[in-house]
């Protein structure tokens, strides 16, 4: 009975899901901002890793914001990864928002409403607030049981001390509930949060120190502290002017936080943020922590898209703007004129351009062992190396969508360990873009609408379909 139980709980803890990217833990950069060959996920792409960890550190100081960075590259060499490796490394502090250029068609709101919506979710208000605390070492507690019992709410006194005062306080049903969850007992040293009521527990105070032996190992021992017993403290929150405007906006209350149906929000709300942000910062009670933008996928956005985000990037408020593409020459979006990557040349002038390379066989090697790992997939060498050699024809998420499967042959047939013939067999099924368009090739009279291609042109397109001129 009790091995089966052990076996349920294993079966509980492992529910999480494997995305695409959730391997990368970060940019896998050293102290001073130098790649490291393989870590927290990330292999290779080191000058562009390099130039990525500069622009965190810009990001992080919070000094610079209306800043923008181009990551643009061949489809698959890790642009998107780089991205979601500084939103790792940024912590919760700092705002990281992240959209796809043809997402903001989609929604129910006009395109620049919606990007508007994104830069203000992008940029973080640090909040400091004071509030009242009670802090000292607890003497004693007295809780009056009412005779009746239930109905009545219970009461109580608590007698807490500094080193240089003691008084008493009344205590309510909720504070005393709070004690009894923290197992607050005389003796232990306690910061109450009085408008909240929340408890904090430092440690034992020292002058229990005796009572070592009945305590345990794990009890911390504090001093107990000084002065006054009722001080006021320091306590910091971060939002972002998003959340601000939503919680401000009548017609919405902040329930649509919850739901992400905010709609559109009038600028007289995001004025009315604006000023009262800026009150607090002259105050000095609030500060702005200017966060990321990350749009994916940018030669989705069109024109006005495009000036939208020249004039975005010049206001005060501005996050850093990274965005990404694997387009070369194009139409801009929206327009009959080519551009560099679909962007128009005013925006671009104002981007710091990162390139990512192709990746070398030992790059794929190095991804392939991650991802297996990742998946939960255990793999011969051989296999590994034969998927390296078919990603190296192929490309890079070809190799790794057939991971799974291979994993999945592999259990068909009984086996624990994914062997060479598991990969061979999946290859067979599972069509890269190469040979998808040789078989369209092939067949295209049987196909509609189809426009005839002759085989040359078809074999000299690479994995993407692209040709060399
Ligand atoms: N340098 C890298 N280290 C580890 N994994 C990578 C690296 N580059 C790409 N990947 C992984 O390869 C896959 C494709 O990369 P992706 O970032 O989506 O390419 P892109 O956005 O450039 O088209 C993703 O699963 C990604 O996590
Ligand atoms: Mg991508």
């Amino acid at each position: 009975m009790a091995e089966l139980k052990l076996s349920e709980t294993r079966d509980l803890t492992r529910v999480e899901r494997i995305g695409a990217h959730s391997h990368i833990r970060g940019l896998g950069l050293d102290s001073v901002l130098e790649p490291l060959v393989e870590s927290e996920g990330m292999v290779g792409q080191v000058k562009s890793r390099k130039a990525a960890g500069l622009i965190l550190q810009m990001i992080r100081e919070g000094k610079i914001a209306g800043r923008a960075i181009l990551i643009a590259g061949q489809p698959g060499t890790g642009k998107t990864a780089i991205a979601m490796g500084i939103a790792k490394s940024l912590g919760l502090e700092t705002p990281f928002t992240m959209i796809v250029g043809s997402e903001i068609f989609s929604l129910e709101m006009s395109k620049t409403e919606a990007l508007t919506q994104a830069f203000r979710k992008a940029i973080g208000v640090r909040i400091k607030e004071e509030t009242e605390v009670l802090e000292g070492e607890v003497v004693s507690i007295s809780i009056d049981r009412p005779a009746s019992g239930g109905a009545v709410k219970k009461t109580g006194k608590i007698i807490m001390k500094t080193t240089d005062m003691e008084s008493h306080y009344d205590l309510g049903w909720k504070l005393i509930e709070a004690l009894d969850k923290e197992k607050v007992q005389s003796g232990d040293v306690i910061v109450l949060d009085r408008p909240s009521g929340k408890i904090t527990k430092l440690g034992r105070s020292s002058s229990r120190s005796r009572d070592f032996d009945v305590m345990g190992s794990k009890t911390k021992f504090v001093q107990c502290p000084e002065g006054e017993l009722q001080k006021m403290k320091e306590v910091v929150h971060t939002v972002t002017l998003h959340e601000i405007d939503v919680i401000n906006s009548r017609t919405q209350g902040f329930l649509a936080l919850f739901t992400g149906d905010t709609g559109e929000i009038r600028s007289e709300t995001r004025e009315h943020t604006d000023t009262k942000v800026a009150e607090w910062r002259e105050e000095g009670t609030a500060e702005i922590v200017p966060g990321v933008l990350f749009i994916d996928e940018v030669h989705m956005l069109d024109i006005e898209c495009f000036s939208f985000l020249n004039r975005a990037l010049e206001n005060s408020m501005s996050p850093i703007l990274v965005v990404a593409t694997n387009r070369g020459m194009t139409k801009i979006r929206g327009t009959n004129q080519i551009s560099a990557h679909g962007i128009p040349i005013d925006l671009l002038d104002r981007l710091l351009i990162i390139t990512t390379q192709p990746y070398t066989d030992d790059d794929f090697r190095k991804i392939i062992e991650l991802r297996c790992q990742e998946e939960d997939v255990e793999m011969k060498d051989e296999a590994k190396h034969l998927l390296s050699l078919i990603g190296c024809d192929t490309s890079l998420r070809y190799v790794i969508h057939l991971i799974n499967p291979a994993a999945l042959a592999c259990l068909k047939r009984k086996g624990k360990v994914v062997e060479i013939d598991d990969i061979e067999r999946v290859y067979r099924l599972f069509l890269d873009t190469k040979r998808s368009m040789q078989y369209l090739v092939e067949h295209q009279s049987q196909y509609m609408f189809s426009v005839p291609i002759n085989k040359e042109e078809a074999t000299a397109r690479d994995a993407y379909g692209f040709m060399a001129i």
